[in-house]
């Protein structure tokens, strides 16, 4: 759908708010409306191991719900190589971002929905505190992402009340 030199919108809403690893022309502030973050997709492949996933974020579709971010723009063929390393169960999906003026642009998410291999769900906080407070994988500790999220989303004047929560738990581990 796009030609390579196509600049786009990229919403991040986990490890990409702090961590882009790619170039961008900008990047910015940004919420996206109706879709809420929870710690419901399995890492197996960098917060975590197959024996033992560690939870990391994805989006659920939820009426109602603010997700705030940090918006890249980028030239579409910077995509190519993002597809590859946000495999393990992410897809593709347009939304709308909502910058702070008030302003908003087509954009472009990873999502991992509940029908991939590596879904975990919902579950009681203290169990995915104990979860994330004890796994580890290629790209670190999975505590130490949820921390990094938690942060960054204070840095933004951020709410998430599902992710405090779990950094909340994860802190008195
Ligand atoms: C994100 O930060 O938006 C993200 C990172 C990895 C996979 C999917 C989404």
């Amino acid at each position: 759908p796009f030609d390579d030199h196509d600049e786009i919108w990229l919403f991040g809403y986990g490890s990409l708010i702090w961590k882009a690893g790619f170039p961008y022309h900008e990047r910015r502030p940004a919420h996206i409306e109706g879709w809420a973050r929870r710690f419901w997709q399995g890492s197996h492949d960098h917060r975590g191991t197959p024996e033992s996933p560690g939870r990391v974020v994805t989006l659920i579709s939820e009426p109602g719900a603010i997700c705030q971010g940090m918006a890249y723009r980028i030239d579409a063929a910077t995509l190519n190589p993002l597809d590859v390393r946000e495999r393990n169960g992410y897809l593709r999906e347009s939304v709308t971002l909502h910058f702070p003026d008030s302003s908003h642009a087509e954009g472009l998410i990873y999502l991992a929905t509940e029908d991939n291999a590596a879904f975990l769900g919902d579950a009681p906080l203290d169990a995915m505190a104990e979860q994330i407070a004890n796994t580890h994988g290629p790209s670190g500790s999975n505590r130490d992402y949820l921390l990094h999220l938690a942060a960054s989303l204070e840095d933004l004047g951020a709410e998430d009340e599902h992710v405090f929560a779990l950094a909340e738990r994860v802190r008195r581990l």
